[in-house]
């Protein structure tokens, strides 16, 4: 279903009965749609419910989650703004669909990834876990927030134009001395996806939800 309620264009899938109680909250990179990550949900964790918004901003017609200055230069004003807009929608849409008693999983991929990394250190609750591929440290925190608790899976290219490795080492130090559960894998090549960035997001997502049904049983 595709709708424009709840502050943004989305798309919405429910799990199915017996699947996992998770929520994967699909986030694109620049020039995606909603559309983009569906799939990838799919595969990541079959049977869970997928929430996939739009980017609201656009740059030269393309979606994005906020505003760049240039490559790699964000705009730390409207990066705040739209981190708290995210987050909303996350917390209405979990109202609206009744998400309420599932975990909430993020998936970005690139601007996706960085704007679901801003969520985490300035809305801790929003996500209790996190895949971010090809994330850049959005801002440096004054202060660690607290993610005891929140697992974090960091896939970096070892050749991303992008991302240079000491941007990813940095934004894993952040998150481990926020207290979360950080793994980082590193993919051989360079920013766009590869077959083994899925295939380590699904065993991360497998550990999860096994670690999950351990706790509730
Ligand atoms: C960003 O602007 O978020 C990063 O540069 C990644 C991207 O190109 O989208």
């Amino acid at each position: 279903m595709t709708t424009r309620e709840l502050g943004f264009r989305h798309r919405f899938e429910p799990g199915t009965q017996g699947g996992p109680p998770v929520t994967l909250v699909l986030l694109h990179g620049t020039g995606g749609t909603e559309d983009d990550l569906i799939g990838l949900g799919r595969e990541l964790l079959p049977g869970a419910a997928l929430l996939s918004p739009r980017g609201n901003v656009l740059e030269q017609g393309m979606p994005r989650f906020f505003r760049r200055l240039a490559e790699g230069v964000f705009d730390q004003q409207d990066l705040a703004l739209r981190t708290q807009e995210l987050s909303r929608f996350v917390e209405a849409a979990r109202e609206t669909y009744r998400l309420q008693d599932n975990l909430t999983i993020a998936v970005g991929y690139s601007n996706g990834a960085n704007i679901a990394a801003s969520v985490l250190l300035t809305v801790p609750g929003i996500f209790q876990g996190a895949v971010l591929f090809r994330p850049m440290v959005p801002f440096v925190p004054s202060a660690p927030p607290d993610l005891q608790g929140v697992a974090i899976l960091l896939a970096a290219g070892e050749r991303d134009p992008i991302v240079e490795t000491g941007n990813t080492d940095l934004l894993q130090s952040i998150f481990d001395s926020a207290g979360a559960d950080v793994s980082l894998y590193r993919h051989p090549g360079g920013h766009e996806l590869g077959h083994d960035d899925l295939l380590a997001a699904r065993r991360w997502m497998a550990g999860r939800v096994a670690s999950r049904s351990q706790m509730a049983g």
